[in-house]
């Protein structure tokens, strides 16, 4: 598979990443045995098949997720030396007993701190190779995250720092005042939630419509017209601010989450699911892969993060790197995406 190069780092990381949010599961209890041979043969797999970007958070699994990825690399020294470990910070769900709290976004100096000197003990490694903001929240303080930041990388604990689903704004709150620069922002981006790749094309998706009903007149063959007309108004174009920021987009839930609805609005994806089964069988890859392949394609080299529990689907999935789709292929995808998020079900 191939690398590409961390911006503003010396890091080289796959195209594809791995997320561990579902290993082990969230149910809470001790972690056995089969639970660290699942997660370490996962991380075997994803290696193998050229995966070295690993993406965890303090609350996955209720911290289970960090644990169990430290007790694989105990057991494997060379699986802790060849991944890039990246985790999260700012998520609550328990107090400092273990016990369950209202969830809540804490992005306070000594909560940053304490949540990667916490991932880090799980962990078991000497640094954090890249540590991101799970979420924004109306109560973050710039200075407080800047100075929780400047500490932990002054003191050898962190390489690299991120975001994940920040706007361009959040960000700049941020960037102005850190004297480092921000390397990743995860965002929500994908064919099953396809509205951040066309953020500001509104006019692109007009003139397709028009240009899909001239070209049904003028050859009699009715393509699935783009449904402007339905078009939410542009959001934030965070794509293009990475591009210009150069800061890594990396797509969390590029396939589909296994909780129906949960990230996405529940809608019918009958008509994708059926042309990426199409594609599938024509370039003889999984549907996923090709899901990851449309991804893959755009130009600001967007590394999706994807996660599977099936040691065999890794190997599949890692199949989308070599995937060339073409255009026409990548446009009739995107407009069944449109066409089910923007249908009056849709969200
Ligand atoms: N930053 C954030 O706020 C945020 C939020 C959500 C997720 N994330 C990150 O994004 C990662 C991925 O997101 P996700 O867990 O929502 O899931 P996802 O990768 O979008 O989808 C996972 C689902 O796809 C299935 N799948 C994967 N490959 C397949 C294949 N080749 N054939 C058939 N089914 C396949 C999996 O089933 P099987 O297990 O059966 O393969 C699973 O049900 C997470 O692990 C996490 O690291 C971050």
């Amino acid at each position: 598979m191939r690398t590409q190069k961390l911006p503003h780092s010396e890091l080289e990381v796959s195209c594809v990443g791995f997320g561990l949010s579902g290993q082990p599961s969230w149910t809470p209890g001790p972690i056995t045995n089969d639970d660290i041979d699942r997660v370490s043969r996962l991380m075997q797999c994803a290696l193998e098949a050229g995966v070295t970007l690993f993406d965890t958070a303090s609350p996955y699994g209720l911290g289970r997720s960090e644990t169990v990825m430290g007790q694989v690399f105990e057991r494997a020294p060379s699986l802790r030396e060849r991944a890039i470990v990246q985790t999260k910070c700012g998520q609550i769900m328990t107090d400092d007993d273990g016990n369950l709290v209202t969830p809540r976004i804490d992005l306070s100096k000594r909560e940053i701190i304490s949540s990667a000197e916490r991932s880090l003990r799980r962990l078991k490694r000497d640094r954090i190779d890249i540590l991101l903001l799970h979420q924004p929240t109306p109560l973050m303080r710039p200075e407080e995250i800047v100075a929780a930041f400047t500490a932990l990388h002054e003191s050898g604990k962190v390489r690299y720092f991120g975001v994940s689903s920040f706007s361009p704004e959040q960000i700049t709150l941020i960037q102005r005042l850190f004297a480092r620069r921000l390397v990743v922002n995860q965002v929500q981006v994908s064919l099953y939630h396809p509205r951040r790749i066309i953020d500001g094309m509104g006019g692109t998706l007009c003139v397709l419509e028009h240009l899909d009903l001239v070209h049904q007149r003028l050859s009699g063959v009715a393509t699935p017209a783009v449904k402007a007309r339905h078009w939410v108004p542009a959001g934030d174009s965070i794509i293009d601010y990475c591009r210009i920021e150069g800061v890594q987009v990396q797509a969390w839930s590029p396939l589909r989450h296994r909780l129906p609805g949960a990230y996405q609005p529940q809608t019918d994806f009958t008509t994708l699911d059926a042309r990426l089964a199409k594609l599938a069988r024509e370039l003889d890859v999984s549907a996923h892969a090709i899901a990851l392949a449309w991804l893959l394609k755009h130009p600001a080299a967007i590394v999706p993060i994807m996660s599977t529990s099936n040691p065999e689907h890794i190997f599949q999935n890692a199949k989308a790197a070599e995937i060339q789709l073409s255009e026409s292929d990548w446009y009739a995808l995107l407009r069944d995406a449109i066409e089910a998020v923007e249908a009056p079900s849709g969200c």
